[in-house]
């Protein structure tokens, strides 16, 4: 009888409204969220007004987004497939949540989304619906309806009076795109040829790493059991850090990246994104974890990184596995805090400098000078009882 629908105030969402209205004859709740997509929001408000609806949602989640998805993942360095930084993966679990709650708060029994019967967004958003409300019903009108193409969407918006604001001339974007705090994706259109370079005027968040500016820029990131928390010694929220982040990663042409990459549902699937500020973070908190965390943790950490983010990227953020990880994860952080220096210059970024309170560094014994802590002659035998089982293999099998 009430359907909450996760709603962008697009063209899309807009006819997913109008239809669940007509299919369903039920009640629409919508929610639109801010997580950092850098559009406005409350023209969803007007939107959502003209189709009748009553009880409209638009929050802020920007800071919600940046402290309880985005750091905790970037504890982990999480990359998936060697390289995607999981922007949009990382957004669809707190939607899910957000639009669970609503529907608590409204009486409403389902629950709807705008992504498509071919992607990865689907599966993360209802696995955070079911996991967090196991007896929801879910709406996905793209699986269910016949306007499978852009002329039918068209037309249907047409003949209910939808507004379609130059998207029919061709206007609009050529490209599936997702943007929040954290990274903006594009997908389809020509990126469709894995062989076809983008063309520059579709990035929208970094200049182009050869026009970036000559001279570096130099930035210092504090950061405290794991997680960012200054820049160049101003105390930041999270949201604003990696807002801040953006920017500079923006105007030095940081986190351009172009992937064919394996969906959850089978397909190989060909997206270029740009993570400016994710970048700069990843490689900011490798560095301080360099110094602070101890050897045998830190190759662990590496190993569960890629099931890691395998999770995430599937849509298993509200599952126990998920919840179990991320404990283990969070225990090694304790200890990772302090200053790590960045030369941010034309596409790269590079750590120039680190130090901490913390440090397991010790120049005493790394030094190739004299010293008094470590004994050389304890590296024979310690070489010799390594070297054992070698000697005894190449002794009895080897040629
Ligand atoms: N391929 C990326 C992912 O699966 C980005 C998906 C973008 N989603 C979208 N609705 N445009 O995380
Ligand atoms: C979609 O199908 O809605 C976007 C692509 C994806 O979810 O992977």
């Amino acid at each position: 009888n009430k359907v909450v629908l996760a709603y962008s105030g697009g063209l899309d969402t807009s006819i997913i409204l109008k239809w669940l209205q007509d299919t369903y004859g039920c009640e629409v709740v919508t929610f639109t969220a801010d997580i950092g997509q850098g559009e406005e929001v409350e023209p969803a408000r007007e939107k959502a007004k003209q189709f009748g609806v009553s009880e409209i949602y638009i929050d802020d989640l920007r800071e919600e987004f940046a402290r309880d998805f985005v750091f905790p993942m970037f504890r982990a360095n999480t990359v998936y497939e060697g390289k995607y930084l999981l922007g949009t993966s990382i957004a669809r679990p707190l939607i899910a949540k957000r639009q669970v709650e609503i529907a608590r708060e409204t009486g409403a029994d389902a629950v709807a989304h705008g992504a498509t019967g071919k992607g990865n967004d689907q599966v993360r958003f209802e696995l955070g619906y079911y996991g967090l409300e196991p007896g929801v019903q879910v709406i996905a009108p793209w699986r269910e309806w016949d306007l499978d193409s852009r002329e039918k969407l068209l037309a249907y918006a047409e003949s209910h009076g939808i507004p379609i604001e130059g998207k029919k001339e061709g206007g609009g974007s050529p490209y599936s795109m997702d943007a929040n705090l954290l990274h903006i994706s594009y997908e389809g259109g020509i990126l469709e040829d894995p062989w076809a370079e983008p063309e520059e005027g579709m990035f929208l968040w970094s200049v182009p790493p050869e026009q970036a500016p000559d001279r570096p820029t130099y930035i210092e990131v504090d950061f405290e059991g794991g997680d960012p928390v200054a820049i160049d010694g101003e105390r930041l929220a999270p949201g604003e850090l990696l807002s801040k982040l953006n920017r500079l990663g923006m105007d030095n042409g940081i986190g351009r990246l172009d992937i064919v990459e394996n969906r959850y549902v089978g397909m190989k699937s060909r997206g270029v994104y740009e993570t400016p500020g994710g970048t700069i973070l990843l490689e900011a908190h490798r560095a301080i974890e360099s110094l602070t965390v101890d050897r045998e943790a830190a190759h662990l950490k590496d190993e569960l990184m890629p099931r890691y983010a395998e999770l995430i990227y599937n849509g298993y953020w509200w599952s126990p596995e998920r919840r179990m990880l991320q404990a283990a994860i969070d225990e090694s952080q304790r200890d990772v805090t302090g200053t790590v220096r960045l030369k941010l210059y034309k596409g790269s970024v590079t750590t120039v400098g680190r130090r901490s309170d913390r440090s397991l560094y010790n120049p005493e014994l790394a030094t190739f000078e004299e010293d008094t802590v470590y004994d050389q002659a304890d590296a024979e035998g310690f070489i010799k009882l390594n070297a054992l089982r070698l000697r005894v293999g190449q002794s009895v099998q080897g040629k």
